[in-house]
């Protein structure tokens, strides 16, 4: 176990495979179980270091392998429609109630997915966004959550988050595992700050006209996703799952907020963490994150 204290939270966190996971995860059993599960050829598979936009891409690729069907009010959940592969809820039991094609999101790194997955033929999206933001993000987000009601200061998470202690870090190593998976699978990396540009459609071979591409956009805008009960989260303060006193799911959706949260002293931390870290495949992307 990590020393949840420093995590100044309810939760606690466990080191597996060399990652971080939530005790809910590792507790239940799940991560040791999923080894046996198999994946299938035609499932869809959207992967991501939390906070970097998975719920973005999943509404996405929902509407790409749904006769561009809009989701809204009343559509089942993002939850069950596209289910959390290693969360105990709803979890592995709704990914085998989905009929045809399947969903499935996962917050794993790519040496902890099920075996299955490089034999299966599946196709797998990982979405990556600028580590800054997504620890903006990531802040905010432990705040919400009412498993994890986290109270420290962003400075604290950061430091956190710089210490690899924080759930499924290291941020880089994540990234790492999906670099090394790209290199024998067929496996798509985006980044947030292009997902704008949408080259999910051609990964997925789901021919679209410009003009369908474009409702695709417009449905799938941050505004439109905070709007719909479907995909913008609001049902967790109900269930218990999110802090009522705390903000959205669908927070600000802007690429840089980071501006608005480190300081210089923070950047210089920052700075010589990814310096360190920073797989040198980093260099793809490098303009936009
Ligand atoms: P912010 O907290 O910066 O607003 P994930 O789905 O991986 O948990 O990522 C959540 C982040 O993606 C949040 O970032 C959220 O607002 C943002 N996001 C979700 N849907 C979005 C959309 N349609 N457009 C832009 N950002 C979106």
């Amino acid at each position: 176990m990590v020393d949840d204290n420093l995590f100044k939270s309810r939760i606690s966190l466990y080191r597996y495979k060399g990652f971080i996971f939530p005790g809910e995860i590792i507790l239940s059993g799940i991560l040791q179980e999923l080894p046996k599960f198999q994946f299938r050829e035609n499932d869809v598979i959207v992967a991501s270091f939390p906070k970097s936009g998975t719920t973005w891409v999943q509404e996405i690729v929902y509407m790409l392998t749904h006769n561009l069907e809009k989701s809204d009010d009343s559509s089942e959940v993002l939850e069950t429609r596209f289910p959390y592969l290693e969360y105990p809820y709803p979890g592995i039991k709704s990914i085998a109630k989905q009929k045809g094609q399947r969903h499935i999101k996962t917050h794993l790194p790519a040496t902890i997915l099920p075996p299955s997955f490089v034999s299966s033929g599946a196709k797998l999206i990982y979405i990556t966004r600028n580590p800054k933001d997504t620890i903006v993000s990531y802040w905010h987000f432990v705040r919400l959550l009412s498993t994890v009601s986290f109270i420290g200061s962003f400075r604290e998470f950061l430091q956190l988050f710089l210490s690899d202690k924080v759930p499924y870090g290291p941020f880089y190593d994540h990234l790492r595992t999906y670099f090394d998976l790209q290199k024998t699978q067929n496996v798509l990396i985006i980044t947030y700050e292009d997902l704008k540009e949408n080259p999910i459609q051609y990964y997925l071979q789901v021919p679209v006209t410009d003009s369908e591409a474009f409702d695709v956009a417009v449905a799938t805008t941050f505004r439109s996703m905070s709007e719909n009960k479907s995909v913008n989260y609001e049902h967790w303060k109900d269930i218990g799952f999110a802090n009522k006193n705390e903000g959205k799911f669908l927070r600000k959706g802007v690429v840089g907020d980071w501006k608005n949260y480190f300081t210089p002293e923070m950047l210089k931390d920052f700075e010589s963490w990814r310096i360190k870290n920073e797989p040198d495949e980093i260099c793809k992307f490098k303009n936009n994150l």
